[in-house]
């Protein structure tokens, strides 16, 4: 792996033998965070060459070079990190001339999978202006810079949130967008502005990917979550009281017309979401220009007392909890209809509610305090 920071090199690498057995040369944005690292690994491990574009504003170097040794790039070859913000065109450029290595081999970026963004619901109430600026202006920038150096492959993640208060049952990708807070809104227009690219010219294969709740890790342990500050999502809260960091999970809720009065959800383990974007990328690598809406998720719902226990069950450990007032702007269940995901990409998740303790567990026993200062080197 070598890392490209904004005034140079920081480590060479022999770049020679990874462009005789790439599959596809790809950029990733956002790839040193929790999906984004995740991916990597799998798009590594299928043959393809990366570039990765991170400002490490929620994230680590440390992740990707735990990718780099898991992938077991032992010469560096096949990923390349370059440290950058992607609402800046010399960033960008910096980034597409970092995959293009005439000397070498005639291969530039091919497709781009577009990760980098703000995902934190309450912050995106008290900051929207961030949230426009990164999570739209960033997706402009990119589709810019994307014309700019001739590729048109593009996989963006995109977010059940759009769905905002959805009907009960599953939920397909033909029920109606209304988001209900600034980063489901900042989502939606990242959403429309593909839309209109795709139909204002041809030759544009994009994927925009609307994921349900991706948890669990690698089950090596060495990747994961690593949330900064108290986390605001159940999953690594959970992990957290387990681990001793916090005393007990506040439960959002105990009267929701569920079987057990708790909210539910579509959990799906990050390993399945990494494999769908690889199908994603591989499929517009070798179909016809496309415009797909796919939703990402295991198409069952586990409650919240249901993912306590099963996380209790996977790590011995006890997680104390207490039923709180519901959290505003929750839904009482969000599952996904995956079944497009199925018949287009030929993708469906694998992956068991007790794997995903038992891989998150794995992650957060050896990493307490994230990539910060791991148990295990
Ligand atoms: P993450 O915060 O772990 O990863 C995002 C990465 O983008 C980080 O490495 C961060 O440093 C980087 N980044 C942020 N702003 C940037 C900028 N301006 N320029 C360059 N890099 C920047 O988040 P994640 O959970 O891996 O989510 C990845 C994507 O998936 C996000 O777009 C998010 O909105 C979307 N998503 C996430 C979830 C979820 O529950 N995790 C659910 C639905 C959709
Ligand atoms: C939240 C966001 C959603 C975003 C997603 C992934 C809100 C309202 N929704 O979704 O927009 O796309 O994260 O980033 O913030 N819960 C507790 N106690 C906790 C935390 C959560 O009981 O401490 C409950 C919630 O009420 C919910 C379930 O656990 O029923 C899952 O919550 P969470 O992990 O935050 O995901 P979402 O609410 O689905």
């Amino acid at each position: 792996m070598q890392i490209l920071e904004a005034t140079g090199p920081r480590s060479l690498a022999n770049f020679a033998s990874c462009w005789l057995c790439a599959l596809a040369h790809l950029l990733i944005t956002g790839g040193a965070g929790f999906i984004g690292s995740h991916t990597a690994l799998v798009l590594l491990e299928a043959g393809h060459s990366l570039v990765v574009l991170d400002n490490f504003s929620n994230s680590s170097p440390e992740s990707l070079r735990r990718v780099a040794e898991l992938a077991g790039l032992s010469d560096a070859s096949r990923l390349t990190v370059v440290e950058g913000d992607i609402r800046s065109a010399a960033d960008l450029d910096r980034a597409f001339n970092a995959g293009a290595r005439p000397a070498l081999a005639p291969k530039s970026i091919e497709g781009v999978i577009h990760f980098a963004g703000l995902k934190a619901v309450g912050e995106s109430v008290q900051e929207p202006l961030r949230y426009w600026d990164v999570n739209v202006g960033g997706s402009r920038s990119l589709v810019e810079a994307m014309r700019r150096h001739g590729c048109r492959r593009l996989v963006f993640s995109s977010s059940a949130t759009l769905y905002g208060y959805p009907e009960a049952g599953p939920i397909p990708e033909t029920a109606p967008v209304q988001p209900i807070n600034p980063y489901g809104h900042s989502k939606a227009a990242a959403e429309q502005l593909l839309a209109d690219v795709a139909g204002s010219e041809p030759g544009w294969h994009i994927a925009r990917l609307r994921y349900f709740n991706p948890v669990g890790a690698h089950p090596s342990g060495r990747i994961g979550e690593d949330p900064g500050g108290t986390p605001n999502n159940l999953f690594p809260f959970i992990s957290q009281v387990a681990v001793g960091r916090r005393p007990q999970l506040q439960v959002f809720g105990g009267d929701w017309p569920t079987a057990d009065g708790t909210g539910v959800r579509d959990y799906i383990h990050v390993m399945d979401l990494a494999e769908g974007h690889r199908a994603a990328i591989d499929r517009l690598l070798s179909h016809a220009p496309e415009l797909l809406t796919l939703n990402l998720g295991s198409g069952q719902g586990h409650s919240v007392l249901e993912l306590v226990r099963a996380f209790e069950q996977a790590s011995g450990c006890s997680v104390p909890t207490a039923i709180g007032a519901r959290r505003e702007g929750d839904a009482a269940s969000t599952v996904a209809d995956p079944s497009r995901a199925a018949t287009v990409l030929g993708w469906r998740t694998r992956r068991s509610l007790a794997e995903i303790c038992r891989d998150g567990w794995a992650w957060q026993r050896a990493n307490p305090q994230g990539y910060g200062s791991p148990t295990s080197a």
